[in-house]
């Protein structure tokens, strides 16, 4: 199986694109929901919490990890690579801002980032865009109220708009003149469509799901040796250590799943 890290729901809009491109394959999804959000969490906590929930997808049947999450990756990702992996020698674990900074990066020159205030404060994309663009700007904005609307389900709300109004509004007079901008937290695709009818036409805007799953196909590829270890029947299962019937409800909205999720608890057993 392929597994799906997040902290709480907002993975499964990276991983409704990954069901489009790839049907075949099987998932196991893990939303921390009762850990949520993690965008206000420090670099350790966000170590030990991403290291739980993977390591759980790893012992439960996934030899490849999506972290779903750009706080996670942002803060995470390089520290487990280079310092958890050496029990699992032949498991391996992604993230999602390389993949969407390969696509950005070469096609604009002037970026603007909505993300949670980790992934800002990691200047993670700085960083990653630099490396595929050297010309690049990037104006980041942090909008920490987004991610627990959304893992609310008051997404679709008058006040929910007024506070995407007010923090479009910072990060356009930050850098009037970008052209593309990104949703770097899996849980704002939700907002999409309202982002979308407020920003100025000839500005791109871009969530991850499609990006990463393309960069998934594209790593299945590249690597015969993981693929050929992955279940391919279309199964697909959805854990969160938080309230499953709250998830079912929020998959609904989020990505039109209609999924069981099954309560489980992560911690420090699990690390
Ligand atoms: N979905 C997560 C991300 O991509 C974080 C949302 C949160 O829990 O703060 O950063």
């Amino acid at each position: 199986m392929i597994g799906f890290f997040d902290s709480g729901v907002g993975g499964l809009t990276v991983l409704k694109d990954v069901h489009k491109l790839l049907p075949d394959y099987s998932t196991m999804y893990l939303g921390d929901s009762a850990r949520a959000p993690y965008g206000d969490k420090t670099h350790d906590q966000l170590t030990e919490f991403a290291w739980q929930g993977v390591k759980y997808l790893f012992d439960h049947g996934c030899p490849l990890v999506i972290v779903a999450c750009n706080s996670a990756s942002a803060q995470a990702l390089r520290t487990i690579q280079q310092t958890k992996m050496q029990e699992y020698p032949k498991h391996r674990v992604l993230g999602v801002i390389r993949p969407t900074v390969e696509e950005l990066g070469k096609l604009y020159n002037i970026v603007g980032i909505l993300a949670t205030q980790a992934t800002v404060g990691s200047e993670s994309y700085m960083r990653e865009f630099k490396n595929v663009n050297q010309k690049i700007k990037v104006a980041q904005h942090a909008c920490p109220k987004w991610g627990p609307l959304v893992e609310e389900g008051l997404a679709h709300t008058e006040s929910t708009n007024k506070i995407v109004d007010e923090d479009l509004k910072v990060l356009l007079q930050d850098e009037p003149n970008v052209e593309a901008i990104l949703l770097a937290c899996t849980h704002y695709p939700v907002l999409y469509d309202y982002i979308r009818s407020i920003l100025p036409k000839h500005i791109d805007l871009y969530e991850q799901g499609p990006l990463v799953a393309t960069s998934l196909a594209d790593y299945l590829g590249r690597h015969p040796e993981v693929e050929e270890c992955l279940e391919k029947g279309g199964e697909r299962k959805y854990f969160t250590t938080g309230d499953p019937e709250k998830a079912v409800r929020a998959a609904q909205q989020i990505a039109g799943l209609n999924p069981d999720f099954i309560q489980v608890e992560l911690s420090k057993e699990n690390s």
